[in-house]
Parts: structure tokens; C-alpha cells; sequence
């Protein structure tokens, strides 16, 4: 006899299934209590509320666990590419020799982008802000390929899938390129897709670009660390961008306009921008005793999260992966010094401890994206580079889930009640 969950409200007592995962909490399905009750749930952020089920990625913010199929994070980034990774995402388990090299060969055909397209950035002022752009370019896709937008075909759903993983790199370059005034490059479809995409950002038409293999190997990690987390704010809007039958190009678009929030996505540019504020270990005490009191709006960006209660182990590859990249750059920057002696403070104050404030993915990312050389503006555009995996994935999953329908909330109204219209001269 499976588990239910009672309650009574306005003198009635109702019933509801409490239904089990494979792993993780459980739910009480609550899709019959307005029909019953007359009564809504109330969870603004949804903080105990599940929107859907799923298979892609689990997470347990109690034991700093993550998992992509079943297979730990930490394991993925150390032995899997990030093509390999989408892979997994996309299809459910990991892929043979045969079927990666196929894979990576369909998305690096689908690499390069409508000629016209680069017209459509000479649009933009050149100190537009690159996911201003992304926004934008994205959203256009679906402007370009037509034959990719109908939802109800699973054909076109795939190649749609594979047009937005494999032209994002190459759009992300562009909108770097175009704020620093070089010219875009092409694809070069002889590399592999992170390496391509380090060539069109940091090459030149007028010398040869050589990857570094250390780089190449530290940027593909981190794809890897982005490439999805649950049901997070961005994959979220994707889902119910989705839900109303919007074309993928569109959810994606949505989805880059919200991962760009700072407290989102938009905290890893954020970090870099508090870590450069901070500048040398000794202002730390200030700005800790800024993010405790409550009347400073100011929070220590790249900590804390609204899962991970203990450590997020992304940010434990990501700080080992510093070390990495400043070894094959040979280069060292101070502010990783502020960066690690800040999180040994904070995880030793009672106000971080007590709260349960970590540092999460954001917080050593633009200490190595800076190493390699991006500007702090393009740091949220790589994270939506990578996540595009895991949001195509995603919204794969809902439009092919028979429990989908359009997401429609309601509210609590604490609005005016029915009154009568009073013309203007009358009031
Ligand atoms: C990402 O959801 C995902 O999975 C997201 C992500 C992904 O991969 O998709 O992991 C990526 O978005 C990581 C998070 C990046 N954001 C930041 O680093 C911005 C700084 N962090 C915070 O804004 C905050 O921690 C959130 C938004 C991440 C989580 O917020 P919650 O879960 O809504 O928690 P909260 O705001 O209710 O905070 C709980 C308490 C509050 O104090 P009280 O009101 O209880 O007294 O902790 C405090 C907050 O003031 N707090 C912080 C803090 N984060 C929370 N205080 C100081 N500094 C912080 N960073």
C-alpha cells in the first residue's frame, strides 16, 4: 500500500498519493487539491515545490552530491569530455566509441551560422553587454531555420537540439569578437568543439591560432561543471517557455535572459567583480561584516545556494582546476589568494556556518576564465554556452513527459475587491 498524505481544510478531509523517486525526496501529488479543496498551494521560489519529473540530473544539497544520469559530477570531469557529457544528457547513458565520434561529428556540421547573422550583430551599439547580445542572437535563430521548429516532430527536435549545442560556441565567439572589434572567425571543424570554440575567440585571420591543450582540457571541464543542475531558475523558464509549445530557439533565448540574473547565473561575473573590489585579504573583515548585516543589501557573490546546504562540488573542481590553468599559463593572479583566504573565513563564521553558505560554481569560475583570458562580460555567456545541454535536454524530456501541459500558476490575490468605475471628473 503505497504512502498517502491527509489533511483537512475548510472542514474537509482530503487524501493525496505521495509519490516515490528512484532517489530523494518524495512528493505528495496535489493535482487533484484545487479540484477538491477549492484551495491552492502557496511557495513563491518553490522551495518545496517539485514541477516535474525527471531522469536527467539529481542533486542532494544535504551530501554535496550531483549526478548526470547516475554518474558523479567529480567522475565526469576528471574522465569525460563535455561532448561526451551532452552525449549522456541527451540520450540516457554513455556512448560507445562509435556513437561519440558520430555525435561530435553531426554537431560539429551544424557549427557554422547563416551569413546573415552577422549582419544581425552590426546591429548592436559595440559596448553591448555579450548576453544583451545572446539574448538577442538567439532568439533570431528560429528567424533562420524553419525547418527546426515544429515541436510535434522528433526529427526536428533533434536537429534543432543539435543546431543550438553546436552553434552556440560559435555565436558566443561572435559576441565576443564583435565587442572587441575583430573580426569573427569561422569554425574549424578539424578541432574538437572546445577547442574550436577557444580558436574563434582568441584567434586572428592574420596568424595561425594554436590551441593550448591545458586550457582546451580546463575549458572543457568546465562545460562539463555547467552542463545542467535540476530544475535551477534558467531550466526552469526553458520548461515553461516550452510548455506553451514555443519553439527551442525561443526557450533557450528565455532561458539566457534569465541565467543572466546576478543571482543566477550572472554571479560568477559578479564574484570576479566583488573579488577585484575586495582586492587584498585585509579588506575582507569589511565586506564579510557587509554581507551579515541586514540592512547592507550586499551578499558575497559566488556563495551560498538554494540547494547545496554543504559544499557544491562543482566549485571543488573549480578550485582545483585553478591551480591547473595557472601552471600551464604560468601566470598566478592575487585575487585567487583573496578568493581562498575569503572562503576559509567565511566558512569559520558563525553567520555563513549557521546559514549554511558555501561557495558554489560561480565563486572560483571567473578566477580561471580571467587566467585564460575572457572579460569578466563573457564570463555568464560561457556559462549559458554549457548549459544549453542541459536546457535542450530538458526541454526534450518535457515535451516528450505525458504529464506536461501548459504551465499555468495561480496566486493568493490580495488585491482590491469587485468596486465600481468612477469617471475622472467625479473623483
Ligand atoms: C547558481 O539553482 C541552481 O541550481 C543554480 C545554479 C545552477 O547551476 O543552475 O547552481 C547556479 O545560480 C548558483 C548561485 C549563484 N548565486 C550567487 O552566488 C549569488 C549569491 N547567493 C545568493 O543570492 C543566494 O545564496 C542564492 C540566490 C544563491 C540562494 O538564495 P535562497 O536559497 O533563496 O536563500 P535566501 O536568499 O533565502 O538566503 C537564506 C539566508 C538569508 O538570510 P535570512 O533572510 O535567512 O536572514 O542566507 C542569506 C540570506 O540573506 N544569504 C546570504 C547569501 N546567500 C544567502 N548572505 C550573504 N551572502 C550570500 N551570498
Amino acid at each position: 500500500m503505497s504512502d498517502t498524505a491527509k489533511f483537512s481544510i475548510h472542514g474537509k478531509d482530503v487524501e493525496y498519493p505521495v509519490l516515490s523517486g528512484t532517489v530523494g525526496p518524495d512528493v505528495v501529488d496535489i493535482r487533484k487539491l484545487y479540484g477538491q479543496t477549492d484551495a491552492f498551494t502557496y511557495d513563491p521560489g518553490f522551495t518545496s515545490t517539485a514541477s516535474c519529473q525527471s531522469k536527467l540530473t539529481y542533486i542532494d544539497g544535504d551530501q554535496g552530491v550531483l549526478l548526470h544520469r547516475g554518474y558523479p559530477i567529480g567522475e565526469l570531469a576528471e574522465q569525460s569530455s563535455f561532448m561526451e557529457v551532452a552525449y549522456l544528457l541527451l540520450n540516457g547513458e554513455l556512448p560507445s566509441q562509435g556513437e561519440l565520434d558520430g555525435f561530435s561529428r553531426t554537431i560539429t556540421r551544424h557549427t557554422m551560422v547563416h551569413e546573415q547573422l552577422a549582419t544581425f550583430f552590426r546591429g548592436f551599439r559595440r559596448d553591448a553587454h555579450p548576453m544583451a547580445i545572446m539574448c538577442g542572437v538567439v532568439g533570431a535563430l528560429s528567424a533562420f531555420y524553419h525547418d527546426s521548429t515544429d515541436i510535434r516532430d522528433p526529427q526536428q527536435r533533434t536537429i534543432a537540439s543539435h543546431r543550438l549545442i553546436a552553434k552556440m560556441p560559435t555565436l558566443a565567439a561572435m559576441a565576443y569578437k564583435y565587442s572587441v572589434g575583430q573580426p569573427f572567425l569561422y569554425p574549424d571543424n578539424s578541432l574538437s568543439y572546445t577547442g574550436n570554440f577557444l580558436r574563434m575567440t582568441f584567434g586572428v585571420p592574420a596568424e595561425p591560432y594554436e590551441v593550448n591543450p591545458a586550457v582546451e582540457r580546463a575549458m572543457d571541464r568546465i562545460f562539463i561543471l555547467h552542463a545542467d543542475h535540476e530544475q535551477n531558475a534558467s531550466t526552469s523558464t526553458v520548461r515553461l517557455a516550452g510548455s506553451s509549445g514555443a519553439n527551442p530557439f525561443a526557450c533557450i533565448a528565455a532561458g539566457i535572459a534569465c541565467l543572466w540574473g546576478p543571482a543566477h547565473g550572472g554571479a560568477n561575473e559578479a564574484a570576479l567583480n566583488m573579488l577585484r573590489e575586495i582586492g587584498t585579504p585585509d579588506r575582507i573583515p569589511e565586506f564579510i561584516a557587509r554581507a551579515k548585516d541586514k540592512n547592507d543589501p550586499f551578499r558575497l557573490m559566488g556563495f551560498g545556494h538554494r540547494v547545496y546546504k554543504n559544499y557544491d562540488p562543482r566549485a571543488t573542481v573549480m578550485q582545483k582546476t585553478v591551480r591547473e590553468v595557472f601552471d600551464a599559463l604560468k601566470v598566478n593572479d592575487p585575487l585567487f589568494e583573496t578568493a581562498l583566504r575569503l572562503e576559509e573565513i567565511a566558512l569559520n563564521d558563525e553567520y555563513f556556518v549557521e546559514k549554511k553558505l558555501f561557495p558554489n560554481v560561480d565563486f572560483y569560475s571567473g578566477v580561471i576564465l580571467s587566467a585564460i583570458g575572457f572579460p569578466t562580460s563573457m564570463f555568464t555567456v560561457l556559462f549559458a554556452l554549457a548549459r544549453t545541454v542541459g536546457w535542450v535536454a530538458q526541454w526534450n524530456e518535457m515535451i516528450t513527459d505525458p504529464d506536461q501541459k501548459i504551465g499555468r500558476p495561480r496566486q493568493l490575490y490580495t488585491g482590491p475587491t469587485q468596486r465600481t468605475f468612477v469617471p475622472v471628473g467625479e473623483r
